[in-house]
Protein backbone atom coordinates (compact mmCIF):
# COMPACT_ATOMS: atom_id res chain seq x y z
CA UNK A 1 0.00 0.00 0.00
CA UNK A 2 1.45 3.30 -1.05
CA UNK A 3 0.70 6.17 1.11
CA UNK A 4 1.93 10.56 0.18
CA UNK A 5 1.00 11.62 3.46
CA UNK A 6 3.36 13.83 4.56
CA UNK A 7 4.15 16.28 7.97
CA UNK A 8 5.31 19.48 8.40
CA UNK A 9 6.42 20.62 11.64
CA UNK A 10 3.62 19.22 13.99
CA UNK A 11 0.83 18.86 10.90
CA UNK A 12 -0.09 15.60 9.00
CA UNK A 13 -1.57 15.93 5.90
CA UNK A 14 -3.04 13.20 3.96
CA UNK A 15 -1.43 14.26 0.82
CA UNK A 16 1.58 16.03 0.05
CA UNK A 17 -0.10 17.71 -2.94
CA UNK A 18 -1.50 21.27 -2.19
CA UNK A 19 -2.10 24.52 -4.45
CA UNK A 20 0.74 27.27 -4.49
CA UNK A 21 -0.17 31.07 -3.31
CA UNK A 22 -1.68 33.01 -5.70
CA UNK A 23 -3.63 29.78 -7.93
CA UNK A 24 -6.86 28.86 -6.53
CA UNK A 25 -7.17 30.48 -3.57
CA UNK A 26 -8.27 33.98 -3.88
CA UNK A 27 -11.45 33.83 -2.57
CA UNK A 28 -13.67 30.98 -0.03
CA UNK A 29 -15.42 29.17 -2.71
CA UNK A 30 -11.57 28.69 -4.41
CA UNK A 31 -9.74 27.41 -1.16
CA UNK A 32 -13.49 25.33 -0.70
CA UNK A 33 -12.94 23.94 -4.19
CA UNK A 34 -9.00 23.09 -3.24
CA UNK A 35 -10.54 21.75 0.49
CA UNK A 36 -12.56 19.41 -1.50
CA UNK A 37 -10.18 17.36 -3.65
CA UNK A 38 -7.50 15.51 -3.59
CA UNK A 39 -5.15 18.21 -1.84
CA UNK A 40 -3.97 17.66 1.06
CA UNK A 41 -4.08 20.93 2.21
CA UNK A 42 -4.78 25.07 0.54
CA UNK A 43 -2.72 28.00 1.18
CA UNK A 44 -4.56 31.29 0.98
CA UNK A 45 -3.47 34.09 -1.73
CA UNK A 46 -0.69 36.31 -0.29
CA UNK A 47 -2.18 38.71 1.92
CA UNK A 48 -2.00 42.35 2.74
CA UNK A 49 -2.88 44.20 5.83
CA UNK A 50 -5.83 45.70 3.44
CA UNK A 51 -7.71 44.03 0.33
CA UNK A 52 -5.66 45.66 -2.92
CA UNK A 53 -7.26 45.53 -6.31
CA UNK A 54 -4.11 44.69 -7.97
CA UNK A 55 -2.56 45.28 -11.70
CA UNK A 56 -4.29 46.23 -14.72
CA UNK A 57 -5.38 43.21 -16.94
CA UNK A 58 -4.23 41.42 -18.96
CA UNK A 59 -2.26 40.36 -16.08
CA UNK A 60 -1.87 36.18 -16.45
CA UNK A 61 -1.38 34.40 -19.63
CA UNK A 62 -0.79 30.80 -20.41
CA UNK A 63 1.98 29.60 -22.69
CA UNK A 64 2.59 26.28 -24.19
CA UNK A 65 5.71 25.87 -21.65
CA UNK A 66 3.64 27.42 -18.88
CA UNK A 67 2.54 30.88 -17.79
CA UNK A 68 3.77 34.48 -16.96
CA UNK A 69 1.93 37.19 -14.68
CA UNK A 70 2.32 40.48 -12.96
CA UNK A 71 -1.14 40.18 -10.63
CA UNK A 72 0.31 42.53 -8.47
CA UNK A 73 -1.10 41.41 -4.84
CA UNK A 74 -4.58 41.75 -5.72
CA UNK A 75 -6.21 39.71 -2.57
CA UNK A 76 -8.89 40.43 -0.21
CA UNK A 77 -7.34 41.77 3.18
CA UNK A 78 -5.94 40.08 6.11
CA UNK A 79 -9.19 39.76 8.05
CA UNK A 80 -10.73 37.92 5.20
CA UNK A 81 -8.65 34.90 5.09
CA UNK A 82 -7.53 35.04 8.90
CA UNK A 83 -11.29 34.34 9.88
CA UNK A 84 -11.19 31.65 6.79
CA UNK A 85 -8.39 29.75 8.21
CA UNK A 86 -9.59 30.25 11.89
CA UNK A 87 -12.94 28.80 10.95
CA UNK A 88 -11.76 26.25 8.79
CA UNK A 89 -9.19 25.03 12.15
CA UNK A 90 -12.58 25.04 14.24
CA UNK A 91 -14.50 22.61 11.61
CA UNK A 92 -14.33 19.21 12.69
CA UNK A 93 -12.77 17.21 10.29
CA UNK A 94 -10.62 19.62 8.22
CA UNK A 95 -7.31 19.47 7.11
CA UNK A 96 -4.70 22.06 8.48
CA UNK A 97 -3.63 25.11 6.34
CA UNK A 98 -1.55 27.70 5.23
CA UNK A 99 -2.21 31.31 5.32
CA UNK A 100 -0.12 33.49 3.05
CA UNK A 101 1.38 37.05 4.24
CA UNK A 102 3.44 40.07 3.23
CA UNK A 103 3.19 43.78 4.23
CA UNK A 104 3.84 46.42 1.70
CA UNK A 105 6.55 47.71 4.01
CA UNK A 106 8.15 46.31 6.71
CA UNK A 107 5.95 47.92 9.30
CA UNK A 108 3.18 46.47 7.91
CA UNK A 109 4.66 42.61 7.80
CA UNK A 110 4.85 43.04 11.23
CA UNK A 111 1.54 44.66 12.16
CA UNK A 112 0.29 41.41 10.20
CA UNK A 113 2.35 38.99 11.88
CA UNK A 114 1.26 41.00 15.36
CA UNK A 115 -2.44 40.25 14.44
CA UNK A 116 -1.94 36.55 13.59
CA UNK A 117 0.19 36.23 17.03
CA UNK A 118 -2.81 37.69 19.02
CA UNK A 119 -5.80 35.93 16.77
CA UNK A 120 -6.69 32.09 17.57
CA UNK A 121 -5.34 30.89 14.74
CA UNK A 122 -2.66 27.97 15.08
CA UNK A 123 -1.60 27.11 12.06
CA UNK A 124 0.89 27.77 9.59
CA UNK A 125 1.94 30.66 8.29
CA UNK A 126 4.09 31.29 4.75
CA UNK A 127 5.39 34.77 4.76
CA UNK A 128 6.09 35.76 1.36
CA UNK A 129 9.46 37.82 0.84
CA UNK A 130 9.64 36.75 -2.75
CA UNK A 131 6.42 38.89 -4.50
CA UNK A 132 8.02 40.14 -8.33
CA UNK A 133 5.33 42.02 -9.12
CA UNK A 134 4.65 45.63 -7.48
CA UNK A 135 5.88 48.42 -8.99
CA UNK A 136 8.77 49.81 -6.91
CA UNK A 137 9.11 47.18 -4.44
CA UNK A 138 11.86 44.73 -5.06
CA UNK A 139 11.78 40.76 -4.31
CA UNK A 140 12.38 41.07 -0.70
CA UNK A 141 14.70 37.73 -0.34
CA UNK A 142 17.22 38.77 -3.15
CA UNK A 143 18.41 41.72 -0.26
CA UNK A 144 19.78 39.53 2.51
CA UNK A 145 20.36 42.21 5.01
CA UNK A 146 16.87 43.30 4.69
CA UNK A 147 15.63 39.52 4.74
CA UNK A 148 17.82 38.63 7.63
CA UNK A 149 16.54 42.04 9.61
CA UNK A 150 13.02 41.35 9.01
CA UNK A 151 13.28 38.11 10.44
CA UNK A 152 14.94 38.90 13.46
CA UNK A 153 12.43 41.35 14.25
CA UNK A 154 9.70 38.99 13.23
CA UNK A 155 11.06 36.13 15.89
CA UNK A 156 11.18 38.60 18.50
CA UNK A 157 7.78 38.64 19.10
CA UNK A 158 6.28 35.82 16.69
CA UNK A 159 5.80 32.36 18.28
CA UNK A 160 3.47 30.34 16.23
CA UNK A 161 4.71 27.97 13.23
CA UNK A 162 6.32 30.09 10.26
CA UNK A 163 7.97 29.55 7.27
CA UNK A 164 8.84 31.75 3.80
CA UNK A 165 8.03 31.41 0.02
CA UNK A 166 11.57 31.88 -1.31
CA UNK A 167 12.38 33.28 -4.99
CA UNK A 168 14.41 31.36 -6.95
CA UNK A 169 18.37 31.99 -6.85
CA UNK A 170 20.78 31.43 -9.25
CA UNK A 171 23.78 31.13 -7.96
CA UNK A 172 25.85 28.57 -5.33
CA UNK A 173 27.69 31.01 -3.03
CA UNK A 174 23.67 33.06 -3.13
CA UNK A 175 22.97 29.63 -2.05
CA UNK A 176 25.09 29.46 1.15
CA UNK A 177 24.60 32.73 2.32
CA UNK A 178 20.93 32.85 2.32
CA UNK A 179 21.16 29.59 4.52
CA UNK A 180 23.34 30.84 6.67
CA UNK A 181 20.46 33.72 7.28
CA UNK A 182 17.61 31.24 7.58
CA UNK A 183 19.40 28.72 9.89
CA UNK A 184 19.59 31.53 12.50
CA UNK A 185 15.80 31.34 12.77
CA UNK A 186 13.42 28.66 14.04
CA UNK A 187 11.81 28.51 11.10
CA UNK A 188 9.56 25.31 10.07
CA UNK A 189 9.57 25.41 6.35
CA UNK A 190 10.93 27.04 3.51
CA UNK A 191 9.21 26.83 -0.34
CA UNK A 192 11.33 27.22 -2.89
CA UNK A 193 10.27 28.67 -5.14
CA UNK A 194 8.04 31.92 -6.49
CA UNK A 195 7.93 32.30 -9.78
CA UNK A 196 11.05 33.47 -12.09
CA UNK A 197 10.73 37.65 -11.76
CA UNK A 198 10.37 39.53 -14.74
CA UNK A 199 10.31 37.11 -17.72
CA UNK A 200 9.09 38.59 -21.03
CA UNK A 201 6.92 36.74 -23.47
CA UNK A 202 6.19 38.16 -27.21
CA UNK A 203 3.21 37.10 -29.49
CA UNK A 204 3.80 38.62 -33.06
CA UNK A 205 5.70 42.16 -31.89
CA UNK A 206 3.79 42.86 -28.97
CA UNK A 207 4.29 41.68 -24.85
CA UNK A 208 0.84 39.63 -23.82
CA UNK A 209 0.73 41.41 -20.20
CA UNK A 210 -0.01 44.45 -19.46
CA UNK A 211 1.49 45.69 -16.62
CA UNK A 212 5.43 46.28 -16.44
CA UNK A 213 5.85 46.81 -20.17
CA UNK A 214 5.11 42.68 -20.40
CA UNK A 215 7.72 42.03 -17.40
CA UNK A 216 5.78 39.17 -14.97
CA UNK A 217 6.62 36.62 -12.89
CA UNK A 218 7.44 33.14 -15.16
CA UNK A 219 5.78 29.77 -13.51
CA UNK A 220 5.55 25.86 -15.54
CA UNK A 221 8.17 24.32 -17.65
CA UNK A 222 10.29 27.18 -17.62
CA UNK A 223 11.32 26.96 -13.83
CA UNK A 224 11.15 23.08 -13.46
CA UNK A 225 14.78 22.57 -13.17
CA UNK A 226 15.69 25.67 -11.35
CA UNK A 227 13.16 24.72 -8.92
CA UNK A 228 14.48 21.77 -8.44
CA UNK A 229 18.02 23.05 -7.70
CA UNK A 230 17.05 25.53 -5.10
CA UNK A 231 14.58 22.54 -3.18
CA UNK A 232 18.26 20.18 -3.05
CA UNK A 233 19.90 23.45 -2.17
CA UNK A 234 18.38 24.09 0.82
CA UNK A 235 18.10 20.63 1.26
CA UNK A 236 21.44 20.64 1.62
CA UNK A 237 21.94 23.71 3.50
CA UNK A 238 19.65 24.32 6.03
CA UNK A 239 19.17 22.82 9.49
CA UNK A 240 17.02 19.55 9.60
CA UNK A 241 14.36 21.30 11.56
CA UNK A 242 13.50 23.08 8.22
CA UNK A 243 11.47 21.32 5.74
CA UNK A 244 11.53 22.42 2.41
CA UNK A 245 8.04 23.08 0.29
CA UNK A 246 9.33 22.00 -3.59
CA UNK A 247 7.14 24.68 -5.73
CA UNK A 248 7.85 25.07 -9.62
CA UNK A 249 7.16 23.39 -12.91
CA UNK A 250 5.16 20.31 -11.47
CA UNK A 251 2.43 19.13 -13.76
CA UNK A 252 3.01 15.04 -13.68
CA UNK A 253 3.55 12.42 -10.95
CA UNK A 254 6.79 12.07 -12.56
CA UNK A 255 7.53 15.86 -11.52
CA UNK A 256 6.20 15.92 -7.97
CA UNK A 257 8.57 12.56 -7.55
CA UNK A 258 11.49 14.68 -8.75
CA UNK A 259 10.62 17.55 -5.75
CA UNK A 260 10.50 15.28 -3.27
CA UNK A 261 13.50 13.19 -4.35
CA UNK A 262 15.49 16.72 -4.08
CA UNK A 263 14.21 17.09 -0.50
CA UNK A 264 10.83 18.38 -0.96
CA UNK A 265 7.98 17.64 2.34
CA UNK A 266 5.33 18.59 0.30
CA UNK A 267 5.08 20.09 -3.24
CA UNK A 268 2.88 22.76 -4.48
CA UNK A 269 0.71 23.38 -8.02
CA UNK A 270 0.25 26.69 -9.50
CA UNK A 271 0.58 26.60 -13.15
CA UNK A 272 -0.84 23.10 -14.18
CA UNK A 273 -3.67 23.90 -11.61
CA UNK A 274 -4.26 27.14 -13.30
CA UNK A 275 -4.60 25.44 -16.42
CA UNK A 276 -6.47 22.40 -15.34
CA UNK A 277 -8.30 22.98 -12.41
CA UNK A 278 -8.66 20.98 -8.78
CA UNK A 279 -8.63 17.32 -10.97
CA UNK A 280 -5.15 18.01 -11.30
CA UNK A 281 -4.85 17.21 -8.12
CA UNK A 282 -6.27 13.70 -8.22
CA UNK A 283 -4.40 12.92 -11.62
CA UNK A 284 -0.81 13.77 -10.23
CA UNK A 285 -1.41 11.91 -7.01
CA UNK A 286 -2.26 8.83 -8.89
CA UNK A 287 0.69 9.30 -11.32
CA UNK A 288 2.72 9.65 -8.23
CA UNK A 289 1.25 6.41 -6.38
CA UNK A 290 1.93 4.90 -9.47
CA UNK A 291 5.98 5.48 -9.79
CA UNK A 292 6.03 4.60 -5.76
CA UNK A 293 4.36 1.17 -6.33
CA UNK A 294 6.70 0.44 -9.46
CA UNK A 295 9.61 1.47 -7.19
CA UNK A 296 8.79 -0.58 -4.04
CA UNK A 297 8.36 2.98 -2.67
CA UNK A 298 5.64 2.66 0.12
CA UNK A 299 6.10 6.52 1.92
CA UNK A 300 7.83 9.78 0.71
CA UNK A 301 10.55 9.20 3.58
CA UNK A 302 11.52 5.61 1.74
CA UNK A 303 13.05 8.37 -1.00
CA UNK A 304 13.04 12.01 -0.02
CA UNK A 305 15.84 13.67 -0.27
CA UNK A 306 17.75 10.64 -1.84
CA UNK A 307 18.69 12.14 -5.40
CA UNK A 308 22.04 9.75 -7.18
CA UNK A 309 25.21 11.76 -7.60
CA UNK A 310 27.21 10.36 -10.96
CA UNK A 311 30.29 9.35 -9.07
C1 LIG B 1 2.10 38.05 -6.70
C2 LIG B 1 3.02 37.29 -7.34
C3 LIG B 1 3.91 36.55 -6.61
O1 LIG B 1 4.82 35.76 -7.20
C4 LIG B 1 3.86 36.61 -5.23
O2 LIG B 1 4.75 35.89 -4.51
C5 LIG B 1 2.92 37.37 -4.59
C6 LIG B 1 2.04 38.09 -5.34
C7 LIG B 1 1.18 38.87 -7.46
O3 LIG B 1 1.59 39.43 -8.46
O4 LIG B 1 0.02 39.01 -7.02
Amino acid sequence: MVSTATRIGDFQFDNCLMNAAGVFCMTREELAQVESSAAGSFVTKTATLEARAGNPEPRYVNTDLGSINSMGLPNKGLDYYLDYVIEEQNRIGSKPHVLSLVGMSPDETHTILKKVQASDYQGLVELNLSCPNVPGKPQIAYDFETTDTILKEVFSYYTKPLGIKLPPYFDIVHFDQAAAIFNKYPLVFVNCVNSIGNGLVIEDETVVIKPKNGFGGLGGDYIKPTALANVHAFYKRLNPSIQIIGTGGVKTGRDAFEHILCGACMVQLGTVLQKEGTEAFDRITKELQAIMAEKGYETLDDFRGKLHYID
